[in-house]
């Protein structure tokens, strides 16, 4: 048996990984030397560019005025944290998972806070039935699960009269799907993955009912410094104009205001929709057209269009985790892409993200070599056997 001949060409950039995700393709470490390091995050210099990070995500998002947007510690964790504990228990709790991610919250509200909460869950490849909950109760879920590849296909079961709030982790899909921000009371994300930004800071945005029960609902449990968003019975104002909970890095900011701009020169969300859209129908082309590997999400209309989650379909391979992991390691061993494993909580498989700074080109180039990985590791076990 001849071995599978390599492809000649390769992805210019072989990041594809779920987070931190791709640079935007522009991006020069020289690029970010307007930061302006080594001063107070406070001073007007630091203010003003931490209120073009909150300005520029309402451009870019379509955030409604009314709504407020927050800079906050601890990444994407530290914004759903910082609503969970501010927010719940002032009614009946409902936490929705589909995956690891939502699971991590589901074990915070049920364990942690010890709340009596409706749990509802979906396996890998599946989503809840959304459109069964009760909205009169406070709902947690994520938009897109970043470790199954399953996303909400649109918001139209979230009524829009309802009475409890909806608090929603976006991380893996804000500026890469449309958030219909009636539907959604609390959206958090954090700046590495479809912006490809740096690591350390969430984003928190609140609706005016979010704002409403933080001025009137106080929890029964001590919050830290770090998830306190009033004070006195009050909104802490200054949190969303930039003036942060405790030390941002100005470098993370100064990058993500980069990202932001190339944002906007592409043409905004749209823009960066339809780019997230083109590469997700890559892989989907690739899977059709190979009956040896699949979309790991059940429904189509579920399928995300940044984390990408597939699954080798042929029965007949023996350890299929072995054999996923033999896949992406001989990738990256060839430097044609790195970080694609299935996170470590999901099924056997790879994780291919399709993010808005990710090229189509590269996406395109990396199929053949897929394919090529696939069969040389096929070979590999008929050799053994
Ligand atoms: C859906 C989801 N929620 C939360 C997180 C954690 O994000 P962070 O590391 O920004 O706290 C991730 C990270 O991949 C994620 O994908």
């Amino acid at each position: 048996m001849t071995d599978p001949v390599q492809p000649a060409k390769r992805p210019v950039n072989p990041r594809f990984s779920s987070g931190p995700c791709a640079k935007i393709p522009t991006f020069e470490l020289t690029k970010l030397a307007d930061a302006p390091l080594g001063r107070s995050h406070r001073a007007a210099v630091g203010k003003a560019k931490l209120k073009a990070a909150i300005d520029g995500t309402r451009d870019i998002l379509g955030v409604p005025d009314d709504y407020r947007i927050g800079i906050v510690p601890a990444s994407d964790t530290g914004a759903v944290e910082m609503a969970m504990w501010s927010l719940l228990g002032e009614r009946k709790t409902t936490m929705v998972a589909w995956e690891s991610f939502g699971a991590g919250w589901v074990t915070d509200a049920v364990k942690q806070l010890k709340l009596d909460a409706e749990v509802k869950t979906a396996d890998y490849g599946q989503i809840v039935d959304m459109a069964a909950l009760d909205y009169d109760t406070d709902v947690v879920f994520t938009w897109n699960g970043t470790t199954s590849g399953v996303r909400m296909p649109h918001g139209d079961m979230i009524p829009a009269d309802r009475t409890g709030l909806t608090i929603c982790d976006a991380t893996s899909a804000a500026f890469a799907m449309d958030l219909p921000w009636d539907k959604l009371d609390v959206v958090t994300f954090s700046w590495q993955k479809v912006m490809g930004g740096e690591a350390a800071h969430g984003m928190l945005i609140l609706s005016p009912r979010a704002v409403e029960r933080l001025e009137n609902y106080t929890p029964a449990w001590p919050l830290p410094k770090i998830f306190r968003l009033t004070k006195g019975g009050k909104l802490i104002e200054g949190i969303f104009k930039g003036e942060t909970i405790n030390t941002p890095s100005m470098l993370a900011v100064e990058d993500y205001l980069l990202a932001l701009d190339w944002a906007r020169d592409l043409g905004g969300l749209p823009a960066l929709i339809a780019r997230c859209d083109a590469n997700a129908a890559v892989i989907d082309q690739f899977c059709a057209a190979n009956e040896w590997i699949a979309n790991l999400a059940e429904d189509p209309a579920t399928a995300s269009t940044t984390s990408v989650c597939l699954k080798f379909t042929d029965d007949s391979i023996p350890d299929g985790a072995a054999f996923a992991k033999a896949v992406a390691k001989r990738l990256e061993a060839e430097g044609v892409a790195l970080d694609i494993g299935a996170y470590r909580d999901a099924p056997a498989g790879l994780r291919i993200w399709c993010g808005a700074t990710v090229e189509t080109a590269d996406l395109e180039a990396l199929m053949p070599w897929l394919d090529w990985a696939y069969h040389t590791e096929r070979a590999a076990l008929s050799t053994a056997a």
